[in-house]
């Protein structure tokens, strides 16, 4: 087999201007500071501007990770965008990216598996690019959440949030990279965490808006317990495909979606908490950029050495749940 090893060459995040605190949210739902830090560790979160779209957050992403990498747009293959909230139905996010970037020799699309999207793309990026059908592959993470949460539900309004990360995907040094996975879904649990109007089903109408259908619906308890079970299943399975157990982590990049989920994934994988990459406090459940966004403030701080081996993991609507073993590998 002569497959080549693919890895990250650069990252880059962006998160909106607008921090909106729990003092804030509790002008708005009857909840309280207290309440939000214990039950999901989340003190400040981002919200796009009224001006701001998902399309928008993810350029300035992938701009970044672009420069990181000291790779031009042109060169770029393909763009993958993962998100739950574009723009607009279709042109894809990925495709307005490719626009704004001017990465005119790259294929473009959207991707949809929620929180778990970005770590998803990760996956589909490499393959194509270990086949050699690519060379360069940009994977975003974007979400504007906060355009589809409802400020009067206190289950979503304290949690969901808004920012974007990138990664540049390509070839790295043999025996680097990614070097273990695991992708799964369970779409019995669909109706856990959705949002049920505005598609083919319930078309938009103004009773699909008086009956509040576009706006996020959560079973928070429901997929708090499938979240802390299949993280540290989905870690497993990718790092049995990588030969390895979880004694082997250097550092565990979960998504950010509780800390409370994040501690007890931990917990069963047996890691120290200083061991896992948190960033829930500063910026809640970004969904499919909380992963990129987290990874790109470790990798900037200096905390990932050649060598080390990372595993993201990520879950969420669908049910859908991802993960990923990099071999870290920087020039
Ligand atoms: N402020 C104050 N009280 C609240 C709030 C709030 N914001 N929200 C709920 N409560 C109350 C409830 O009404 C309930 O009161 P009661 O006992 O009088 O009935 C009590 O707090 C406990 O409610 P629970 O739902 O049991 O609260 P829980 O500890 O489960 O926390 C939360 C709720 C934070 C939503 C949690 O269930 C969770 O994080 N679930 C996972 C969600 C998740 O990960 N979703 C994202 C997946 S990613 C994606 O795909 C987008």
């Amino acid at each position: 087999m002569n497959e080549k090893s693919v890895g990250i060459l650069g990252l880059g995040s962006y998160l909106p201007e607008k921090v909106v605190t729990n003092q804030d949210l509790e002008q708005l739902v009857d909840t309280s500071d207290e309440w939000i830090v214990e039950r999901t560790g989340i003190r400040e979160r981002r919200f796009a501007g009224e001006d701001e779209a998902t399309s928008d957050l993810a350029t300035k992403a992938a701009e970044r990770a672009l420069a990181d990498a000291g790779v031009g747009a042109e060169e770029i293959d393909l763009i993958i965008v993962a998100t739950v909230t574009p723009d607009m139905f279709f042109p894809s996010v990925a495709c307005l990216v490719q626009a704004n970037l001017k990465a005119a020799n790259a294929a473009a699309f959207d991707l949809t598996a929620v929180c778990s999207g970005f770590a998803y793309g990760l996956v589909v990026g490499s393959q194509l690019i270990r086949t050699g059908m690519y060379r360069k592959v940009l994977v975003i993470g974007a979400e504007t959440l906060s355009k589809i949460t409802d400020r009067t539900d206190r289950n979503t309004a304290v949690v969901f949030a808004d920012g974007a990360g990138a990664a540049v995907l390509g070839e790295t040094s043999p025996g680097f990279g990614l070097i273990g996975a695991d992708l799964g879904a369970d779409g019995t649990g669909g109706d856990l965490l959705k949002v049920p109007g505005g598609g083919s089903r319930r078309p938009a109408s103004a009773e699909t808006i008086a009956e509040r259908l576009h706006f996020i619906r959560m079973n928070g308890q429901e997929v708090f317990k499938f979240a802390v079970k299949i993280m540290g299943e989905s870690a497993l399975k990718a790092l049995a495909r990588a030969k390895l157990a979880p004694a082997d982590i250097t550092y565990l990049v979960p998504h950010q979606a509780n800390i409370r989920i994040i501690q007890t994934a931990a917990k069963r994988l047996g890691l120290p908490l200083d061991k896992v990459v948190v960033n829930i406090d500063k910026y809640g459940n970004t969904s499919a950029a909380s992963i990129p966004i987290a990874l790109d403030e470790a990798a900037r701080s200096g905390k990932f050495k050649n060598g080390d081996v990372i595993v993201m993991v990520g879950f969420g609507a669908g049910l859908t749940w991802a993960s990923s073993v990099i071999k870290w590998y920087r020039k």
